[in-house]
């Protein structure tokens, strides 16, 4: 069993992370840190717990740390971080100097060359990059990225797409919950009845991650946030190279696997793409535990002329999204003989 340490253990993202290493098959969480105003105290008594199940007990009683590079224990294989990401930037790369293999959601650092931002089921291959960061900065450890949510949930279907049909603009429309800001993200008089149509800094990450994951894209992002707890929808147009018709893509998706289903990583779903023929299908309740949150569910697939599909995908932000990327990619790491 491999020691694991959850830094921004007491937010959404964090909390999530708790939840699924919770009776994980080859990972144990020996640590968890967060800010000052949690720091000193067990975390049953420091979280503000909001998820479905209940606290695990083997982290209930836990000490929450102070976020401190120097003082996680050596035995420490993995380190996951949730953390924000200018507090990110001052810590994740002391800790892959230490030696610790980092798998982080924060988005410093996501855009750097030699630094692997990775969906298992799209770009696996991508892990190579870990043997020139750790040459080009001197560094034991190394730093693997999650991408943004949105980018996450929608590289998923646009991988198959592209394979077969090549892809070569993408225009897109998010439809985000609240939990994809943060426990403290988006005050409450600001989202019931409404519509945010601005999310800082969204587009771009969308616009510039995508690329970086699949190859040459031209991509067009909207991101906007809605009254939805858990859960993105996105409303994707894409121009393909070769005309697509709508029967074949639809196994075209839902045949689709990856590494993570060959190799039975624990936390891989049977299906990374469901598709769903209903007309009123995905919708963030009734969808967004599909493979226990780490499939995204494609709907409302529709052809415009000879080489325009649109689609809507939808997936659960903090899982898919955060937390389950990061431990399916942990997995990868640690089936690849990555991680010491
Ligand atoms: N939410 C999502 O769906 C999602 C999806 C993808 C990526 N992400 C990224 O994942 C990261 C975490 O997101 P989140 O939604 O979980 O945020 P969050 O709910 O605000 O949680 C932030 C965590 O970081 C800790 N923290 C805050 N400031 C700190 C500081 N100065 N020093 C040390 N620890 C500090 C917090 O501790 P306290 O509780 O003590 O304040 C908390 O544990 C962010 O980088 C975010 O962009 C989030």
């Amino acid at each position: 069993m491999l020691e694991v340490y959850v830094l921004g253990a007491t937010g959404l993202v964090g909390q999530r992370f708790v939840q699924l290493l919770s009776g994980h098959p080859w990972m144990r969480i020996a640590g968890v840190a967060a800010s000052h105003r949690s720091a000193g105290r067990k975390y049953r008594d420091s979280v503000r717990w909001v998820l479905e199940s209940p606290i695990p007990d083997e982290v209930a009683d836990l000490n929450v740390d102070p976020v401190d590079p120097s003082a996680i224990p050596e035995e420490v294989s993995i380190v996951f971080s949730a953390l924000p990401s200018q507090v990110a930037a001052q810590v994740e790369p002391e800790l892959a100097k230490r030696g610790f293999v980092v798998v982080s959601n924060a988005s410093n650092m996501r855009m750097d060359g030699d630094v692997p931002l990775i969906v298992p089921e799209v770009n696996p291959r991508s892990l190579d990059l870990v043997k020139a960061q750790r040459e080009a900065r001197g560094w034991d450890g190394f730093i693997v990225k999650k991408p943004n949510c949105s980018t996450t949930i929608l590289a998923l279907p646009l991988k198959p797409i592209m394979d077969r049909y090549g892809v070569s603009q993408v225009s897109v429309v998010t439809l985000q919950a609240v939990t994809g800001a943060g426990f403290s993200g988006v005050p409450s008089v600001a989202i019931i009845d409404n519509v945010v149509p601005y999310i800082a800094g969204e587009e771009e990450k969308i616009e510039g991650e995508l690329p970086k994951i699949l190859g040459h894209v031209d991509v067009r992002a909207t991101t906007t946030r809605v009254p939805v707890l858990d859960g993105h929808m996105e409303v994707a147009y894409v121009e393909t190279a070769h005309e697509a018709e709508v029967e074949e893509l639809v196994k075209v998706l839902s045949s689709f696997r990856g590494v993570p289903q060959e190799l039975g990583l624990p936390t891989a779903p049977r299906d990374p793409i469901v598709v769903r023929q209903e007309v009123d299908r995905p919708q963030p309740r009734l969808d967004r535990w599909e493979g226990r949150g780490m499939s995204v569910v494609v709907g409302r697939i529709r052809r415009y002329g000879d080489r325009t599909i649109r689609f809507l995908v939808l997936g659960h932000n903090t899982v898919r999204g955060a937390a389950g990327n990061s431990i399916l990619t942990a997995e990868l790491l640690i089936k690849w003989g990555l991680v010491a």
